[in-house]
């Protein structure tokens, strides 16, 4: 098992290489993704979340009840659903945070295998929610920044604020947003 790398370092925050090399590297660093999600209770994995930056992402709903395993490498979004679905999302490499975030309720995405070959694949619902948490991971973007993207925060502060538990979320999110925005701005 890979050690997972929490938000703050850098390559989690720029964005992944496409994969060009379809060898035995690659299926040994897949392997090892599988094994390193499954080991840390986690329904997706990035490349970068383990420290290779390249567009690789493992995701296998079924340990949260829902249905869908997938290797992606170098996936593209073509298409989604007008719809939105919003859920709380957490993260292996943010520990203990939670966060509302909004995706396509569905998508359509194209990706290669192992052998280099396309595939499309369409996915709804959580399953979706998760492909799209882990491109996202792919392109340096995480969660907390969804989140920031789509709610006005220091608003839901303001009405919140006789909500302890509300507002600890929301300033431990905040600390972990700033982080981020200084690490890209350099
Ligand atoms: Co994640």
């Amino acid at each position: 098992m890979k050690e997972i790398v929490i938000y703050g370092n850098e390559v989690l925050h720029i964005p992944t290489k496409e994969v060009k090399e379809f060898n035995g590297e690659l299926k040994n660093l897949i392997d090892e993704m599988y094994e390193t999600m499954y080991k840390s209770n986690g329904v997706g994995l990035a490349a970068n979340q383990i420290g290779v930056p390249l567009k690789v992402a493992v995701i296998d709903v079924a340990p949260a009840g829902h249905e869908g395993k997938v290797t992606l490498i170098n996936p593209k979004i073509k298409s989604h659903s007008k719809k939105f679905i919003l859920d709380d999302e957490g993260c292996l490499s943010v520990p203990g945070l939670y966060l509302p975030v909004l995706r396509y309720q569905s998508i359509s995405v194209e990706y290669q295998d192992l052998e280099g070959k396309k595939h499309i694949i369409n996915a709804e619902g959580y399953f979706a929610k998760a492909i799209q948490h882990e491109i996202d991971h792919l392109e340096g973007i995480l969660f907390v920044e969804r989140f920031f993207e789509h709610f006005d925060v220091e608003k839901i502060l303001e009405d919140n604020k006789d909500n302890e538990e509300a507002v600890k979320i929301i300033e431990t999110a905040k600390e972990i947003y700033d982080k981020i925005r200084k690490i890209k701005n350099k």
